[in-house]
């Protein structure tokens, strides 16, 4: 696929069919994702797969649960309480793959090394005709010690990107992006 359509034509998909993705399939996006420049190319990252749902609605349940008891006095997740407090809404909308991408708290640069190997895996997961989603809902949850005792994450992991990946079961309609700002100086 041409790069600009895969950068253009990506789009988090929030509804998936009930069809597996195979493991070589994972390990090739996986591969894509550590091919991102990451800071003294410390390749700070560890990819936790799960497919587990069972495991997935445990990490939801307890995501929603976490956002409403931390969201008092921040607006911006309070217009998201009504959906947080509906128990049918599952925060991975039922994708069959959670591929996390966490690091482990000591190396700086984690979280910018881990969100640019999150783009590279999602535009080749689009490229594969596959759907993703980074889901921040979750993001609070795993980092707590409950979170992270559910995958067997160390304590010192800070989990930076959960990214969901299926076959989309609608192609979700192109999402305006505004003008950017840009300043040119000199
Ligand atoms: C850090 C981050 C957190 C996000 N968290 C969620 C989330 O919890 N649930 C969700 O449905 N989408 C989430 N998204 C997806 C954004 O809503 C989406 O990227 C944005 O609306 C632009 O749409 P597009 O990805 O289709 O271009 C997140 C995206 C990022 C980068």
């Amino acid at each position: 696929m041409d790069l600009n359509e895969a950068i253009t034509g990506r789009r988090s998909v929030r509804e998936y069919t009930a069809q597996a993705v195979d493991e070589p399939t994972i390990a090739r996006l996986i591969d894509a994702a550590v091919h991102a420049p990451n800071a003294v190319n410390q390749q700070p990252w560890t990819f936790t797969v799960v497919r587990d749902q069972s495991l997935l609605d445990r990490i939801s349940r307890g995501a929603k649960d976490h956002m409403v008891a931390t969201m008092a006095g921040n607006p911006h997740a309070e217009r998201f309480r009504a959906r947080l407090s509906d128990p049918n809404f599952q925060v991975f909308y039922h994708a069959p793959v959670l591929i996390l991408i966490s690091a482990v708290a000591q190396a700086p640069w984690i979280v910018e090394d881990c969100a640019l190997s999150a783009e590279n895996l999602m535009l080749a997961a689009y490229a594969a005709g596959l759907g993703t989603c980074w889901i921040g809902f979750a993001q609070g949850f795993l980092n707590t010690s409950d979170g992270k005792n559910i995958l067997d994450l160390p304590a010192a992991c800070v989990p930076v990107a959960p990214i969901i990946v299926g076959h989309p079961k609608t192609v979700p309609p192109p999402v305006p992006r505004n003008a950017p700002r840009v300043r040119w100086v000199g």
